[in-house]
């Protein structure tokens, strides 16, 4: 960056006086290589899927401002920003200038901001640049060494939640781990590619697209892409597949769901070799009169069984049978409330304890005032 700014400046003749000295504020540019995108990023770029974002390391943060395009969620997306590992907080942006609050910055030293979508719906946030006080420096942001790919519907995409995805378990689970976190989950979808609740396609379609299912719902997007997997940088850790719901919401045979869940794994090898896949069994919903359904009994066991026996041990079954009551669902929907979620976030992390997977002890990417 500063070598092309020393450069073309000396070949406009410019004195270095009238760029070097911190007089204008910084402008990064959507390309520039130290803003870290995760997530489902079209190619605007622009957000789909709760749970995308972008995350900067800056030395001497005073302002962040958002310059977003067209593409944009009108009249407004809802983004959560942690500054320095803090609890995100909601801000609203709309196309045009935004100013990014950071309570808790660091003027001096650095500081790490996280902006991420909440929604599984308005999560629209097309990136034009960023803009941050001058004599702000950008640096390179080193992701954790852990990084969580969870795959799921509503259940884990924390629909009826204030703030999303974002107190949902996948986020409160890797926030505690200081892990990177990629969530693909779509509420209403079933795993198999058959529609359901609005959905047109099924979560094993759509994980291998780029946008969410609100691509269809939309004028100025009516069309899905190819996800390009090479973005994922880091690649996954560990893959947590939580899904089913949907499946037995339209009547799929249990034969049916295991062969497509199968299949889905198969394919999910071609991506991740090695990686651990874990694979959750539904909690079921819970009733007023303390009985729970469950769905697909036995077939989550099969599935694991199954890669065992062709050779896989690297897919474990994650027991989530009584994690969730009456008292940890919203009476209308059934889904876990915010308390629900942090229940079945400590629950899984004990779980991932157990198993031997324990916390990073700090983030990557330090913070120092
Ligand atoms: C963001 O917008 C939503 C929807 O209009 C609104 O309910 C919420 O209060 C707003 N939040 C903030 C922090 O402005
Ligand atoms: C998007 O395209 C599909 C056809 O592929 C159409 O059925 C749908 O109504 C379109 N959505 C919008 C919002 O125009
Ligand atoms: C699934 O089966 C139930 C019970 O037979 C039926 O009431 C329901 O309409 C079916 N749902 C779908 C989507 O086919
Ligand atoms: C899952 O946990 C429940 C409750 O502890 C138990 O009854 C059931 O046998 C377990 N299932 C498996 C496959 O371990």
């Amino acid at each position: 960056m500063l070598q092309f700014a020393l450069l073309a400046a000396a070949s406009a003749s410019i004195s270095y006086a009238t760029i070097l000295p911190a007089s204008k504020p910084v402008t990064l540019s959507n390309i520039n290589p130290f803003i870290a995108y995760h997530g489902r990023w079209d190619a605007s770029p622009g957000t789909w899927w709760a749970g995308s974002g972008v995350k900067l390391n800056v030395q001497n943060l005073e302002s962040l401002e958002l310059n977003l395009g067209p593409h944009t969620t009108a009249p407004l997306a809802s983004v959560g920003v942690s500054v320095n590992y803090g609890p995100y907080t909601t801000v609203n942006v709309s196309q045009g200038a935004n100013i990014i609050p950071l309570d808790g910055s660091n003027s001096r030293g650095n500081s790490v901001v996280r902006i991420t979508t909440e929604g599984w719906q308005d999560n629209r946030m097309q990136l034009d640049s960023i803009v941050l006080n001058k004599g702000a420096q950008v640096r390179p942001y080193t992701p954790s060494k852990l990084v969580f790919q969870v795959i799921g519907d509503s259940l884990s995409a924390g629909q009826y939640l204030d703030q999303g995805v974002l107190q949902a378990w996948p986020v409160l689970t890797s926030e505690n781990y200081k892990a990177e976190l990629r969530v693909n989950a779509q509420p209403g979808a079933a795993l198999k590619d058959i529609p359901a609740w609005g959905n047109v396609h099924g979560v094993s379609y759509e994980y291998f697209r780029t946008e969410d299912t609100g691509y269809y719902y939309t004028t100025d997007h009516n069309y899905t892409t190819p996800w390009d997997f090479s973005h994922d940088q880091p690649p996954p850790t560990h893959v947590v597949i939580h899904i089913g719901a949907n499946d037995a919401s339209q009547n799929v045979t249990a034969t049916d769901f295991e062969q497509t869940y199968l299949s889905f794994v198969t394919r999910l090898r071609t991506l991740y070799p090695i990686q651990p896949i874990l694979v959750f069994t539904p909690w079921g919903w819970p009733a007023a009169d303390g009985s729970i359904s469950y769905y697909y009994p036995g077939s989550y066991e099969k599935i694991v069984d199954e890669r065992h026996a062709i050779g896989d041990r690297n897919v474990f079954l994650v027991n989530t049978t009584g994690w969730v009551s009456w008292e940890d669902v919203f009476p209308a929907n059934t889904h876990p409330t915010e308390a629900g979620h942090a229940k079945i976030a400590g629950l899984f992390e004990t779980w991932l304890k157990t198993w031997g997977l324990h916390p990073e002890s700090s983030w990557a990417t330090k913070v120092a005032a």
